[in-house]
């Protein structure tokens, strides 16, 4: 019964190299993301997860805006020359998924249950974390290729200018970005440490 998930999780891989074109049609996009958000565990239930697909001019939109506050922090040399290639394959994909956590729900259920005050963020984070992996899991089952990046928090400029220009409450966090679309290339080879010393079966 598990074979299916395990063979998608394995199929899961960081893939920069994306065409701008989606074998997969928008609806079925949406219909994925949407039932992971459904599904997606959260700390007592609170459903703190957001999702904002962008494609096309959208798309375009977001990567320059996320492009224009990163590079200008950077000077001239190799680190500005590496950010660039990969901000422009980045704009160069399909789409992309922006997550959120919305700190309104996580305040709420902080004030719900304050001797859980020192969890909460952590907690919020890994239910983030458990929805970004749904999503990338399930687009790579469906043939696309994704990378998970962090640029959507690069400054508090930024931030300002996505809610903005996406019209989302200002209240949602961002806690990754995910651009995706056909693979024009295979992941990079990857390689693991032994597992048996990163899991443990204990019988007694
Ligand atoms: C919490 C977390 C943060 C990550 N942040 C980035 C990132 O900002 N940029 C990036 O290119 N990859 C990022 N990655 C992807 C990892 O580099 C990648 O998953 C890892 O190298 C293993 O490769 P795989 O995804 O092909 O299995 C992140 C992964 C995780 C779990």
């Amino acid at each position: 019964m598990s074979d299916a998930y395990l063979k998608a999780a394995a199929t899961r891989r960081t893939n920069y190299v994306l065409a701008n074109k989606s074998s997969v049609p928008d609806n079925k996009i949406e219909a994925i993301v949407q039932a992971c958000v459904l599904h997606n565990p959260s700390t007592f239930n609170t459903q703190s997860g957001r999702a904002v697909i962008v494609t096309g001019a959208a798309h375009a939109k977001l990567w320059k805006l996320v492009s224009e506050s990163q590079l200008k922090t950077l000077e001239q040399g190799p680190r500005r020359t590496l950010v660039e290639s990969r901000l422009k394959a980045f704009a160069g994909a399909y789409g992309s998924i922006m997550f959120f956590e919305d700190q309104a729900v996580i305040d709420a259920i902080t004030v719900k249950m304050p001797m859980f005050t020192k969890q909460f963020p952590t907690w919020s984070s890994n239910s983030a974390g458990m929805l970004q992996v749904a999503v990338w899991t399930a687009l790579s089952a469906e043939g696309l290729g994704a990378s998970l990046q962090h640029n959507g928090a690069y400054s508090d400029e930024l931030v300002a200018d996505i809610h903005k220009t996406f019209s989302l409450p200002t209240t949602w966090t961002s806690t990754a970005i995910m651009p995706f679309g056909d693979p024009a290339a295979p992941p990079a080879e990857k390689t693991f440490g032994p597992i048996e010393e990163r899991v443990k079966f204990i019988k007694e």
